[in-house]
């Protein structure tokens, strides 16, 4: 096997899958798949493939925005990427937030959500409606999370870094709908991902599926009654998956597993891997998903819908209070919005951290919480002016500004303004959205017929 599959890992899985073995082993032959999922908050995957360059004639099957395209195409350095059109995502990854069909208004939290892959398909999911908290408990991951949430342009997001039992202390009960996606063996990224070969050995199992019973219980008493929670791993091991989710439920009699819609691809969980007595749970246990990627177009993955008994009341949660910014930079911030805006954002102004936050309407109590982001940053002032956040550009249509410069594709201007550079630009002088094909890229600043490329330094390419 020329990418170094581990040997006691396939010595496993030849016991374990038996006469479906050797398809198994041939799909390391096989290239892993580049998933693109169009952003439709943006645009619709119509829409999308009027302008896009790539061949989208590969859907996925169980996630209708989704699409499989060519490595050779490098969708992650296209301008479309810069401008948040799409995600590049494993597609059995894609199954994950389809499954958990969350609902605009909702109240929804990833509780593993680095660097974002399923975060923004959640938003992207709820429509701008109710709230998606992303949290990460590591927060360099975390801050990656944010950046991605940035180009994604999501109004409705809060990302937190925090450990799960401490979010149940001031979150319990809350949500409509709760991922897990847990950390795990990474048998299933094997494919894809060196890193993931050279890290594992059998030890790691039952190390992982300890820490995941543990985020799963916080998980539990963060989904209120009639909420769903999913549990997601990238492994095959029946340990971390069926084994996991068979412990819970012993413990846990309020959820039962749901049974997700089925799509071709789809292959049930495998309780009969798993050892010991399990009288009663096992019905459920087969309506958990597998993906394997010799019977999908995807990556390995394990999926397990739950539901918890009961009604869903929703009882009054004591809601955040934000800091009011100061009145001289509410002031700037207003001046901003009539000079550049057609609109008016809907939602409460916060000051965090020197910068100005629209804060989601519907937001619970924070206190005590490692908040990283707790709404879409507006900007901040210097030298006694506003200046817009990127990640106010990215939450922008390009009709809800006054100054727009529309690019197209082609035009060598969008390259430029990606590495930072300025050019000749005619037209007021002010804040100008630069746009890609109509999608805003970030801020320009013109000034006597020269556009600034306001195109964060950490992003820029070369
Ligand atoms: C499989 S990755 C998540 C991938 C992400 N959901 C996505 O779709 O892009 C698992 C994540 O869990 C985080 N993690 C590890 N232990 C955790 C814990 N106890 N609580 C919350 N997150 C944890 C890791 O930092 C990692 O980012």
């Amino acid at each position: 096997m020329e990418i170094g599959i581990p040997e006691a890992f396939l010595e496993r899985m030849a016991w374990l899958l038996g006469d479906e073995y050797p398809a198994f082993l041939a799909s390391y032959e096989e290239p892993s798949l580049i998933g693109l999922r169009v952003n439709t908050l943006k645009l619709t995957p119509e829409a999308f493939r009027l302008i896009a360059p790539f061949d989208l004639s590969q859907r996925v099957p169980w996630c209708p925005e989704g699409f499989i395209v060519p490595v050779e195409e490098h969708p992650g350095q296209h301008p479309f990427h810069a401008a948040g059109l799409y995600y590049i995502q494993d597609p059995g990854a894609m199954a994950v937030a389809r499954l958990l069909d969350p609902q605009p208004g909702d109240w929804v939290l990833d509780l593993c959500a680095a660097p974002g892959g399923k975060a923004t398909h959640l938003a992207a999911l709820l429509q701008g409606e109710g709230l998606l908290i992303a949290n990460d408990i590591d927060r360099a991951r975390a801050r990656i999370l944010v950046k991605n949430m940035e180009r994604w342009g999501a109004r409705n997001v809060v990302v937190t870094s925090e450990r799960p039992d401490r979010l149940v202390e001031r979150w319990a009960g809350c949500f409509d709908r709760v991922l897990v996606d847990a950390p795990c063996s990474g048998e299933g990224m094997f494919r894809k991902s060196e890193a993931a070969r050279q890290e594992w050995k059998p030890a790691l199992i039952a190390g992982a599926a300890r820490r995941q019973q543990q985020i799963l219980e916080a998980a539990a008493a963060l989904v209120q009654p009639g909420g769903r929670l999913a549990y997601v791993t990238c492994t095959f091991a029946p340990e971390e998956n069926e084994g996991v989710i068979a412990h819970f439920l012993a413990r846990h009699p309020e959820f039962e597993i749901i049974r997700p819609p089925w799509y071709p691809g789809f292959a049930s969980g495998r309780p009969d891997w798993l050892e010991g007595d399990r009288s009663g749970l096992d019905d459920g246990l087969w309506h958990t998903v597998r993906l394997w990627p010799h019977r999908a177009p995807a990556e390995g993955h394990f999926i397990a819908l739950m539901r918890r008994r009961g009604e869903v009341a929703y009882d009054d949660v004591p809601r955040a209070r934000v800091q009011a910014p100061p009145a001289s930079a509410r002031r700037a911030y207003e001046a901003f919005c009539a000079e550049t805006l057609t609109i008016n954002l809907d939602g409460e102004l916060g000051w965090w951290g020197s910068t100005l936050y629209l804060v989601p309407t519907s937001l619970p109590d924070f206190r005590g919480v490692r908040v990283l982001r707790p709404g879409l940053p507006l900007g901040a002032i210097r030298k006694g002016r506003f200046e817009p956040a990127h990640a106010l550009a990215m939450a922008l249509r390009a009709t809800e500004v006054r100054n727009m410069l529309r690019l197209s594709l082609s035009d060598p201007r969008v390259f430029a303004y990606l590495r930072g550079e300025s050019f000749p630009s005619h037209g007021d002088d002010g804040w100008v959205l630069v746009t890609v094909e109509g999608y805003p890229l970030g801020w320009g600043r013109r000034t006597r017929g020269l556009l600034k490329s306001r195109y964060p330094r950490s992003l820029r390419g070369r």
